[in-house]
C-alpha cells in the first residue's frame, strides 16, 4: 500500500504525545508530503461562496438555529443547490464540503487524497485512532474486497444507512482512513443530492458526521455552521436529514455480523431481511453494548484528546468510535428515570433553567412546574421514528435556549402504556440517549432530583 503503509504505528496513539497539534503536525510530515499542495487552489475562482450578502441570508434564514461567538472569524463557504458541480470541483481539488445525507450530515473530503482526510480530523479535533466512512455512490466500486455477500446486502439496504466495514484492498489512504486496522466502512447514502455529488466528483468521499468531536451530530446546514463557520469548510445548504441518526455499521466476521454502531437501519430490521434472504440467513447478528469511557467532567476538548493518545492501540481498534461521552450538547444532560435504583444524593435543579426533551407527554405527566418555553417532545404520537428524525435537532435546539443549564431527557427503559410507533426504532434511540447525557441519570420523585450512581 505505498508510503502510507510505512506510518510510524506509535503515531496513531503515541503515549508521549503532549499536545494534540504537534501530533497531528508528525503524522502529517509523514503522510502527506506528496499530497500536501493540491489543496486550496479553487477557493478564489468561486468568491460567490463568500459573499456577505449570502452569509447574511444563510444567518438570516437560519437565525433561530444559530450561536456564534463573536470572538471568531467566519472563514467557510455557503454551497447553494445548484452549485452542486462547484462542491465536487473542490472535493476533488481537497477541499473539505459538508454535504447532506439521508442519515446525517457528513464532513466530506476526497478519500484518494491523505492531506484531505487529515483536514477533517484536524477540522473535528477528532483522534485518528476513530476510522473514517467512504461514500461511494456504485457498488461495484468499493475499494474493498468484495466478498459473494456483499451484492446481497447491498441489494437490501443500498443506498441506505447501513455502512459495512471491509478488508480495504485499493486506496492507497487506508492507513488513515481505517485508523490502521485495514478495513474500512463503505456506504451508498440514500439521499439525492449526495448521490449527484458523489457521481459528480467521481471519487470516494470519506466523511465522518459533519461535527466536533463528541458533539451532537448535525441534521441541518445551521447545525454544521455552529460547529465550522470559523473554519475552511464548504456547506452545501439542503434542509434536514430524513432519518435524523447516523448509519448502522457493521462487520461481517465469519458467520457473524457485528453491530459496531447502531444507526437509523434497526438491529430487527437487519434481522428480518437477512432471515427471508437464502443466502444470508447464515449469519448470525451480534450486538454489545460497549461504552468506553473517556475523561468525564472534562471541558476541555484538546485535553479530552491529549487523554485519547494514552488509549491503549488495541482496545481503541477493537470497537473504534464507540465513546461514551458521543452526540453531547454543551450543557449537560441527563437521562430522568422514575425507577428510584441506585439514586443516592439529592442534587439542586433549577426547573426554571431546565429544558426538557420527552416522548409522548411522559414527562410533562410527571413533573410540575416546568417552563414551558423549554419543553419539547420527541413526538407527541408516540412513533420512534419521529423521535428519531427529532433528537439531534431538539438537542442542539435545547444547548442554545437562554439560561438553559441542563437537559432532561427521557428514559426509554421507563414503561410505557402507549402503543409505539416504529418500535424497532427503540434500541438505536435508547443507545443515543444514553451517549447524549454520558450515561448520567437523574431519578425524580416528590419535586426532588437525586443523581443515579
Ligand atoms: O450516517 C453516517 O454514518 C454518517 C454519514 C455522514 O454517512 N457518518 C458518520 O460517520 O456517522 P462518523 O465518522 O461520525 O462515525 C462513523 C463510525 C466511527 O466512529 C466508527 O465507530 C465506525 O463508524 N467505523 C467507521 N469505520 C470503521 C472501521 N473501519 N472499523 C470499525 N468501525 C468503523
Ligand atoms: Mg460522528
Amino acid at each position: 500500500m505505498g508510503q502510507l503503509n510505512k506510518i510510524d504505528q506509535n503515531l496513531l496513539v503515541n503515549h508521549q504525545m503532549q499536545d494534540f497539534r504537534l501530533y497531528i503536525q508528525k503524522v502529517e510530515q509523514k503522510l502527506c508530503k506528496n499530497y500536501l499542495k493540491q489543496s486550496f487552489r479553487e477557493m478564489e475562482s468561486y468568491p460567490q461562496l463568500y459573499s456577505k450578502d449570502r452569509l447574511e441570508q444563510f444567518k438570516i434564514k437560519y437565525k433561530d438555529f444559530i450561536q456564534l461567538d463573536v470572538q471568531k472569524e467566519i472563514h467557510c463557504g455557503i454551497i447553494n443547490l445548484d452549485e452542486l458541480h462547484i462542491a465536487a470541483k473542490l472535493l476533488q481539488q481537497g477541499e473539505l464540503v459538508a454535504f447532506p445525507t439521508e442519515t446525517v450530515y457528513g464532513l466530506g473530503a476526497n478519500a484518494k487524497n491523505a492531506q484531505a482526510i487529515l483536514n477533517i480530523f484536524k477540522a473535528k479535533k477528532r483522534p485518528l485512532s476513530d476510522p473514517l466512512i467512504v461514500h461511494v455512490h456504485d457498488k461495484n466500486n468499493l475499494y474493498t474486497d468484495k466478498p459473494d455477500y456483499v451484492d446481497q446486502f447491498a441489494e437490501l439496504f443500498w443506498p441506505g444507512p447501513f455502512t459495512i466495514v471491509l478488508k480495504s484492498t485499493q486506496l492507497e489512504t487506508t492507513e488513515i482512513l481505517s485508523a490502521g486496522t485495514g478495513s474500512i466502512g463503505i456506504r451508498i447514502p440514500n439521499n439525492e443530492i449526495a448521490l449527484e455529488l458523489l457521481k459528480l466528483a467521481n471519487i470516494p468521499i470519506a466523511a465522518p458526521s459533519a461535527n466536533l468531536f463528541t458533539h451532537i451530530s448535525p441534521t441541518s446546514a445551521a447545525h454544521v455552521f455552529n460547529d465550522f463557520y470559523d473554519q475552511r469548510v464548504h456547506i452545501i445548504d439542503a434542509g434536514r436529514c430524513d432519518n435524523g441518526i447516523e448509519s448502522t455499521v457493521i462487520k461481517p466476521l465469519g458467520n457473524e455480523l457485528h453491530i459496531l454502531r447502531l444507526g437509523s437501519l434497526a438491529k430487527d430490521t437487519i434481522l428480518n431481511k437477512i432471515n427471508q434472504s437464502e443466502s444470508l440467513k447464515h449469519f448470525a447478528i451480534k450486538y454489545e453494548n460497549k461504552y468506553m469511557q473517556i475523561e468525564e467532567n472534562e471541558e476541555d476538548i484538546e485535553k479530552e484528546l491529549q487523554d485519547l493518545q494514552h488509549l491503549d492501540r488495541k482496545s481503541s481498534m477493537e470497537a473504534p468510535g464507540q465513546f461514551l461521552k458521543h452526540y453531547s450538547a454543551r450543557i449537560n444532560s441527563f437521562i430522568l428515570t422514575f425507577k428510584s435504583i441506585n439514586a443516592f444524593q439529592e442534587i439542586d435543579i433549577n426547573l426554571k433553567e431546565t429544558v426538557i426533551i420527552d416522548f409522548g407527554s411522559e414527562l410533562r405527566n410527571r413533573i410540575a412546574n416546568f417552563d414551558e418555553t423549554k419543553y419539547k417532545t420527541l413526538s407527541l404520537n408516540y412513533d420512534a421514528k419521529e423521535a428519531m428524525f427529532n433528537l439531534y435537532d431538539l438537542l442542539r435546539w435545547a444547548e442554545i435556549q437562554q439560561g438553559a443549564q441542563q437537559i432532561l431527557l427521557y428514559d426509554f427503559d421507563t414503561e410505557i402504556n402507549h402503543q409505539i410507533l416504529h418500535h424497532e426504532n427503540i434500541l438505536s434511540l435508547q443507545d443515543k440517549i444514553f451517549r447524549s447525557a454520558s450515561g448520567q441519570k437523574i431519578y425524580y420523585q416528590n419535586n426532588k432530583f437525586y443523581l443515579c450512581q
